[in-house]
């Protein structure tokens, strides 16, 4: 087989190495991206790269960074901001942390803030410069449903995914207005194997809430194609996530003014 298009350009992707991540190499490849695949583990990048560019005639390249390490994060960067190849960044690399913010192990917490914040925010920031001067491209974070979740499960986790959704749609309005395509992508459970590395598991998920990888990139790709810049893939009443928008979007005349609200007075 072979791409059913002519080259893309170039899609970067982080956390390239399994579960989202790999499926959205899948996936790019099919639709004629080659492929810049970044994450650790070297031998499952080259493993994935090979077999898409057997498979649908693309070009792909490994790039092996642990993006909690600066040296590492920079080469990512540098590559970006110089290759005007690159026409898309899917910012996905990411880890999870189980139980209670209060319980957790705080080094790990850092590192995760490192990987799940740090890094995307310096990939977008080369990525959307790059972008943007060349008035074309596509940007794709991975965030979580969890962004939107305040009360329940590591709230350390969520704020990383509430960073990642705030900066991404920050990004949308800076970036759209010079032709480039910007969204955020909120998953649910997904079966992949983020609750093992987290030493966590599926098993006590009712299943009718775990969607299956290869479904979840499809609908985010399906969002991306109909110009969604927030994709919740398993939300049917997309009307309620337009009135919640739009309520936070009503609050911003009142959220800054000279005087205290009366029932402060
Ligand atoms: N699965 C879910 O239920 C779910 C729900 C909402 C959001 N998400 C988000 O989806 C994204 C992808 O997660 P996934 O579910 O596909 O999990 P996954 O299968 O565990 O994949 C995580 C990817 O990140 C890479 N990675 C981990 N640490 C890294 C580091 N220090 N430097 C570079 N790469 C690193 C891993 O590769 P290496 O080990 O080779 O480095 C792997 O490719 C994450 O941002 C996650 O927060 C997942």
């Amino acid at each position: 087989m072979s791409s059913s298009q002519t080259s893309k350009g170039t899609a970067v992707i982080t956390g390239a190495s399994s579960g989202i991540g790999a499926v959205y190499a899948q996936r790019l490849a099919e639709r004629g991206y080659d492929l810049l695949l970044v994450a650790r583990d070297t031998d499952r990048l080259e493993a994935l790269a090979a077999k898409l560019s057997t498979e649908w005639g693309i070009s792909s390249e490994v790039l092996t960074a642990d993006l909690t390490n600066q040296q590492d994060l920079a080469r990512v960067e540098q590559r970006l901001s110089q290759d005007t190849a690159i026409s898309l960044l899917l910012n996905n690399a990411g880890v999870a942390i189980g139980g209670e913010f209060l319980d957790s192990d705080i080094d790990y917490v850092q590192r995760m803030i490192a990987l799940n914040v740090t890094a995307p925010t310096r990939l977008a920031y080369a990525a959307g410069n790059a972008f943007k001067s060349r008035r074309a491209g596509t940007l794709i974070s991975v965030a979580s449903v969890l962004s939107l979740v305040h009360e329940r499960f590591n709230g350390a986790y969520n704020s990383t995914k509430s960073f990642v959704l705030t900066l991404t749609r920050s990004l949308e309005v800076s970036l759209q207005p010079h032709g480039v395509r910007v969204q955020a992508v909120l998953p649910g459970v997904t079966r992949t194997e983020i609750f093992d590395r987290a030493g966590d598991s599926l098993d006590n998920i009712p299943a009718h809430m775990i969607m299956e990888v290869h479904d979840l990139v499809d609908a985010a790709l399906a969002g991306l194609d109909i110009g969604e810049s927030v994709t919740i893939p398993s939300l049917e009443k997309v009307a309620n996530w337009q009135a919640y928008d739009e309520a936070r979007a009503a609050l911003l005349p009142d959220l800054s003014l000279s005087q205290p609200a009366s029932r402060y007075r």
